[in-house]
């Protein structure tokens, strides 16, 4: 009997669930953290790891993109249980949201309450510098899609929900904690979302800036989206890469995006660090 993709979604979820659960070995990590372009470094951070390579996790993404090599890592940090998640697919890669809801629901079948999301993202707003950190209080979802249309699985979750606390300001404000007891400055602001590949023109910098957004980047609504369906909690931060096109003379690349990244690293390594044994309090 052929399989519809519904079905075959459910499967991989399934099977990806149970090939992750067999790697736990009896751990319960109740927080997953999924990191951005030039920020997998954290991923060498986590103690006792365990590496499962995307590959040997059925539906999860298969990724194409320098600086994202796609490999989940589960093992402690800072004395806490989580899974690290190195690489992600993005729409400018695929239309398929499949791989991207297997990868959030695999979590969400093992245990994992909140996803902590980052990004790299350029900045819209002059304070809001290179290499800073931005956590992000919101999302505008401008990819012209949403992850979620079609079919509804309500075994995942409900055909419809809010989003007017989609990013936890509980849990972001332990993040701001964290960030003051390190003393990482940290920015707050919305996100959001294009669909890429190509960077934004000027006209299109001014016009997402009059919309309320104070960075932009091509990634974590989907997952953000996909994460509160399914009941997770979500937070995050973007580590701003670049001044939004035609506000600094800088000229946009990837390349540039992942040395800029790896400038905030160390402070987003840090935060993250800090901020792990908050984020699963009770
Ligand atoms: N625009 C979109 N995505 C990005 C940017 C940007 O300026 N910088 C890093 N990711």
């Amino acid at each position: 009997m052929n399989m519809t993709v519904q079905q075959l979604h459910v499967e991989n979820v399934k099977h990806s669930a149970a090939a992750l659960m067999a790697a736990l070995a009896g751990r319960a990590p109740k927080l997953a953290i999924v990191l951005g372009s030039g920020l997998g470094g954290l991923a060498d951070r986590v103690e006792g790891a365990v590496t499962l390579p995307y590959a040997e996790l059925p539906g999860f993404p298969v990724l194409t993109v320098q600086g994202h090599t796609g490999a989940l890592v589960a093992g402690k940090l800072n004395g806490v249980d989580v899974v690290v998640l190195k690489g992600r697919k993005h729409f400018y890669e695929t239309d398929d949201p499949y791989p991207l809801k297997t990868m959030v629901r695999t979590l969400r079948a093992v245990g994992v309450e909140v996803l902590f999301l980052s990004n790299a993202a350029g900045s819209l707003r002059a304070p809001i510098g290179v290499s800073q950190l931005m956590l992000i209080t919101d999302h505008i979802n401008a990819l012209g899609l949403n992850p979620l249309t079609g079919a509804n699985d309500e075994t995942f979750g409900p055909r419809f929900f809010g989003m007017s606390d989609a990013w936890d300001p509980a849990l972001s404000e332990k993040i701001s904690q964290a960030a003051v007891a390190e003393m990482i400055p940290l920015h707050r602001g919305v996100y959001l979302a294009l669909r890429g590949p190509s960077f934004e023109t000027p006209a299109e910098i001014r016009m997402i800036k009059g919309w309320g957004a104070d960075a932009v980047g091509m990634s974590s609504v989907p997952e953000c989206l996909i994460a509160r369906h399914c009941g997770m909690k979500v937070v995050g931060v973007s580590c701003i890469t670049n001044m939004g096109a035609g506000l600094s003379d800088e000229k946009l690349s990837h390349a540039h995006t992942l040395e800029n990244a790896a400038k905030g690293a160390a402070n987003f390594e840090r935060l993250v660090i800090a901020a792990v044994p908050r984020l699963v309090e009770a």
